[in-house]
């Protein structure tokens, strides 16, 4: 069968495209060169679709020969084209110049697999095949992202490297290689990357680097106090608005250390996590994290007291009846501490506090702010936001106030960032 004059017979796509996803609005044009990593583009072709993007295919005949276009037409709602020779209207136009049109209101042309032969045929400009001839003649405006997929031999080769180190020289976004089993059976650097990974990439790609050059550390999550080797205090915050800053950050371009209470979130792509359980131990990994940050969002639910003398066994009932007796001790106050270091007074690390409150929230928020002695504070209700997707903010500083009202945590933190870097001089 000759798939580039197959009839263009459009089935509705599987997912409705969102128009609140995270690429709604966004045209993109996914090309698939041979690998075994094209079942991959499959998932991230319904993807693409699913965060509300419009996903035009075009596929090598190297890769039909891992999957077929029907597949792809059917998961992105669009005929598939392979073709330079293919007479059907591409993009709306009738012009039998697909390799035109394909891009001309594209947002983005993602390769996903590129195979090491397609990379070295983008780094010599050829164009023997729809795909490259379409990347050869993009509009300079139009980016350009690969996702390598090869072998750990064929990527590790000094010959692909260079071919890399080109396209990243020519403005071409290469994207990193996952690692792990191999479909040859080998194990190693070279395997094209999830499809949530690729859409996390394209997301951020998107994003403005508001936040480059910044060294941002952002604090999550609760802390949790030891009683005796088996109990403790800790408090409901999930972790989940820290764990967006921290992704936002790192989407607006900045290099992100994450420092997290116990929780059971996965690590935002890009952020570097250290893993912590008590305000002490938060403290002593913020504290030395600051003298090289550059912002710093304590976004944590710091526990305001812990036992003054955890047991180093677990406390047995003696069969009285009798309780134990509790002594709280207050921990460091780590915002403050940070707030009022050198680095912070001399303007060099910029200081976000958070407030959760349970009523008078712009009061308590805008003392709060005083006694922390930071720029910039950011109040929520804790009752109302602990473990939920969404959140209402209320940003204070020295001049008023600005709501932030409800919304994603992802969609909050994205706006957060864009006050920092405002108020940073991004
Ligand atoms: N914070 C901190 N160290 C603490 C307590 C809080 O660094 N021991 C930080 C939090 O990360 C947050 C800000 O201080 O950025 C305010 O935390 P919050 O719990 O709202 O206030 P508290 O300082 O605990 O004050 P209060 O209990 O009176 O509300």
């Amino acid at each position: 069968m000759n798939h580039t004059t197959s009839p263009t017979v459009v089935p509705s796509p599987t997912q409705a495209p969102s128009p609140s996803g995270e690429l709604a609005g966004r045209r993109v044009v996914l090309g698939l060169s041979g690998g075994i990593a094209c079942y991959k583009a499959a998932e991230l072709c319904r993807a693409l679709v699913k965060a509300g993007a419009t996903v035009q295919v075009v596929m090598t005949d190297a890769a039909m020969q891992f999957i077929t276009p029907v597949t792809l037409q059917a998961l992105s709602g669009q005929p598939v084209f392979s073709s330079q020779w293919d007479p059907r209207e591409a993009a709306g136009v009738g012009n039998n110049m697909a390799h035109i049109n394909l891009t001309r209101e594209a947002d983005a042309i993602l390769v996903a697999p590129a195979s090491a032969d397609f990379m070295k045929k983008l780094v010599h400009g050829g164009a023997d095949d729809l795909l490259s001839l379409m990347c050869l003649a993009r509009p300079q405006t139009v980016p350009l992202l690969v996702a390598p997929a090869m072998n750990r031999e064929m990527w590790a080769n000094p010959a692909t490297q260079r071919n890399v180190a080109q396209l990243r020289a020519d403005g071409v976004q290469v994207l990193d290689v996952g690692q792990g089993d191999q479909a040859c059976g080998e194990v190693g650097d070279g395997r094209m990357l999830e499809a949530d990974e690729l859409l996390y990439d394209l997301v951020r790609f998107f994003q403005p680097k508001i936040l480059a050059g910044q060294q941002v550390l952002v604090s999550a999550g609760p802390t949790y106090e030891a009683i005796d080797p088996v109990r403790g205090i800790t408090n409901l915050s999930s972790g989940k608005m820290g764990f967006a800053i921290a992704r936002a950050a790192h989407e607006a371009g900045a290099d992100v250390t994450l420092v997290a209470g116990p929780v059971a979130l996965p690590t935002p792509r890009g952020v570097r996590r250290v893993d912590v359980k008590s305000a002490q131990e938060m403290q002593l990994a913020l504290d030395t994290l600051a003298l090289s940050a550059t912002v710093f969002v304590s976004a944590a639910a710091v526990a305001d007291w812990r036992p003054a003398a955890p047991a180093n066994q677990k406390i047995k009932k003696d069969g009285s009846g009798a309780v134990p007796t509790l002594a709280f001790t207050e921990n460091p106050d780590i915002l403050a501490g940070i707030a009022g270091s050198e680095r912070a007074r001399h303007g060099l690390l910029y200081c976000v506090g958070f407030a959760a409150e349970s009523h008078d929230l712009l009061t308590h928020a805008q003392a709060k702010r005083v006694r922390k002695g930071v720029p910039l504070l950011v109040g929520n209700l804790g009752p109302a936001t602990f473990g939920q997707d969404d959140n209402a903010l209320l940003l204070v500083d020295e001049h008023g106030v600005v709501e932030l009202p409800r919304a994603s945590k992802l969609s909050l933190a994205r706006q957060l960032v864009v006050e920092i870097a405002r108020r940073r001089g991004g």
